[in-house]
């Protein structure tokens, strides 16, 4: 680490402290972080393809639709797009 000022801590401080459900479950993530985010960490499970293998966020930028899930009742809902919010119900058919 250089001490000349040509370097600086850039390191985001994390949001407060949120409580979302997925598939019934309560899971923690902080305000600012995406709900893909927060599932990933919480090891969450997302879509499933037809021959069962589990599915997971690929992109992150909203172009794939793998973190697909139903975000408080609206469908097919990319999760790596939305900030993670008090509250929210998140419901996928990864669930087994
Ligand atoms: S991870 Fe690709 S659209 Fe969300």
């Amino acid at each position: 680490m250089t001490t000349d000022g040509s370097w600086r801590h850039t390191a985001p401080e994390r949001g407060d402290a949120v409580t979302i459900s997925v598939d019934g479950e309560p899971v923690r993530a902080c305000t600012g972080e995406t709900v893909a985010a927060a599932m990933l960490a919480a090891g969450a499970a997302f879509e499933r393809d037809r021959s069962g293998a589990p599915r997971a966020p690929l992109c992150n930028m909203g172009t794939c639709f793998e973190c697909a899930a139903t975000v408080d009742g609206r469908l097919l809902t990319r999760t790596c797009l939305i900030p993670a919010r008090e509250g929210m119900v998140i419901e996928t058919p990864g669930r087994l």
